[in-house]
């Protein structure tokens, strides 16, 4: 079979590597800039921007591939999928209507809100400043205010966190009151990823990624810094009864999404915050996370092709979808100054650690040497029977790179993840 992963970051190369385990699977690549490990694995790429979907489209018909898997969601609200299956090729990811659950924050709450699916937080949708300032301005508690197209994980202002009341109001007018305001959420994050082929899903691991740039969840939010997922592909601040809520609202909502006309297929990707009263929704991608698909693809010993032409054409079985029952660490190296001043262009070099799994991402290699980029590095993902053993695989790795990039050590470490159940027991 042949197939096409559309998108060049260390997602993107974890899926083209799961898809790879197969022997008779060949992967071809479409990606706006070299990714050294898609490059390595792809019988052919095509280097262009991800959100041109005629020529995509083009490409994927010329090598006459089987099916197509989409990495990013720029591609999916450009489109990619429309133009590929109009094309005549099966893909994994949602057509651009149904992709809005992701690229309109507003159609996402409002499709909770319509067909009372639980999980919703308190919101308001404004288009227009003096009615967003007047609603802050007379609000009691915390808010957040979020734009409301894709803003890559960082458009987000929380009041209590980030700004205060004031700085909420500057912030809205900036957006020229064009808002999705809700109520501030509090408990602990966790992300449920699912493969969904139109009417149902089968969930992945539980996965926890570390949105903020340093250690001890400080400094400025970034697209991710790490992630981890633990051997019963549980969390232990998630209990099971919190954990089956979250698969119901999932489920709604695709439910929802069929009879809206727009049915989705693809990955869903629910990002939730498990509260004093349960799980909620914090947002809906619709695609894999990144870093956690590294988790997840590392994990998946069943093949994703099959998969994935199961999600194609509707026949999707649980059956088919296995995980191995181990833990995952994974740490993203970022060049220094990441995300506000990141320092680009600058050598770095990997150890020779066999330990865990490399994931390239934004970076460049030039004459055999590896050059930072503007964006998240490379990754390593370490496997293991605990905790602890995937931690010191990814850690041992990570701190194996000489250069001027950093990573947060704490990610995936025993300690952090007790403050995590202290904090879930303190809110309950
Ligand atoms: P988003 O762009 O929606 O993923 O939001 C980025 C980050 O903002 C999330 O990972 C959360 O940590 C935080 N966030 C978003 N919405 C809320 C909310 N309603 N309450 C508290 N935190 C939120
Ligand atoms: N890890 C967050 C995201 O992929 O949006």
């Amino acid at each position: 079979m042949k197939a096409l992963v559309v998108g060049g970051g260390g997602r993107e190369h974890a899926i083209a590597a799961a898809l790879s385990r197969n022997p008779d699977t060949s992967i071809f690549s479409v990606m706006a800039r070299p990714n050294p490990g898609i490059s390595r694995i792809a019988k052919k790429v095509l280097l262009h921007k991800e959100t041109d979907t005629q020529r995509i489209a083009a490409f994927a018909k010329e090598c006459a591939i089987d099916y197509a898997v989409i990495g990013p969601e720029a591609p999916l609200e450009a489109g990619v999928v429309d133009a590929l299956e109009a094309a005549g090729i099966p893909s994994v990811g949602p057509s651009r209507a149904a992709a809005r659950l992701e690229t309109d924050k507003a159609f996402c709450r409002e499709l909770m809100h319509k067909n009372r699916i639980p999980g919703c937080p308190e919101y308001r949708v404004f288009h227009n400043t003096d009615d967003a300032v007047a609603f802050i301005e007379n609000h009691d508690g915390d808010l957040v205010v979020k734009p409301i197209g894709l803003t890559g994980g960082k458009g987000v202002r929380i009041m209590g966190e980030q700004v205060d009341r004031h700085g909420a109001i500057e912030y809205v007018r900036s957006l020229n009151g064009i808002a999705v305001i809700e109520e501030r959420l509090l408990g602990e994050e966790f992300t449920l990823q699912a493969f969904v082929d139109g009417t149902g899903l089968v969930p992945m691991p539980l996965v926890q990624d570390h949105k903020r740039a340093f250690e001890g969840d400080t400094g400025p939010n970034t697209g991710g810094m790490g992630s981890y997922t633990m051997p019963d592909h549980r969390m232990p601040f998630v209990a099971a009864a919190d954990y089956t809520k979250a698969l119901e609202i999932m489920q709604a909502t695709i439910t929802a999404m069929a009879q809206s006309g727009h049915p989705y297929k693809g990955i869903l990707y629910g990002q939730f915050m498990n509260t004093a009263k349960g799980p909620k929704v914090i947002e809906y991608n619709a695609r894999f996370g990144d870093p956690e698909a590294m988790n997840v693809l590392s994990l998946l010993s069943s093949d994703l092709g099959e998969i994935a032409c199961g999600i194609a054409d509707g026949t999707l079985c649980s059956k088919n979808v296995t995980f191995e029952k181990k833990a995952t660490v994974c740490k993203y190296l970022v060049p220094e100054g990441y995300p506000d001043k990141p320092a680009s262009g600058k050598p770095i070099t990997i150890g020779d650690d066999k330990e865990a799994l490399l994931y390239y991402a934004n970076i460049e290699e030039k004459d055999d040497s590896l050059f930072t980029l503007t964006s998240r590095t490379l990754a390593f993902v370490g496997m293991g029977d605990t905790l602890e053993e995937a931690e010191q695989h990814a850690e041992q790795a990570a701190s194996s790179v000489r250069g001027n990039v950093r990573y947060r050590r704490d990610i995936g470490t025993r300690k952090l993840l007790e403050s995590r159940i202290a904090h879930m027991k303190g809110l309950r």
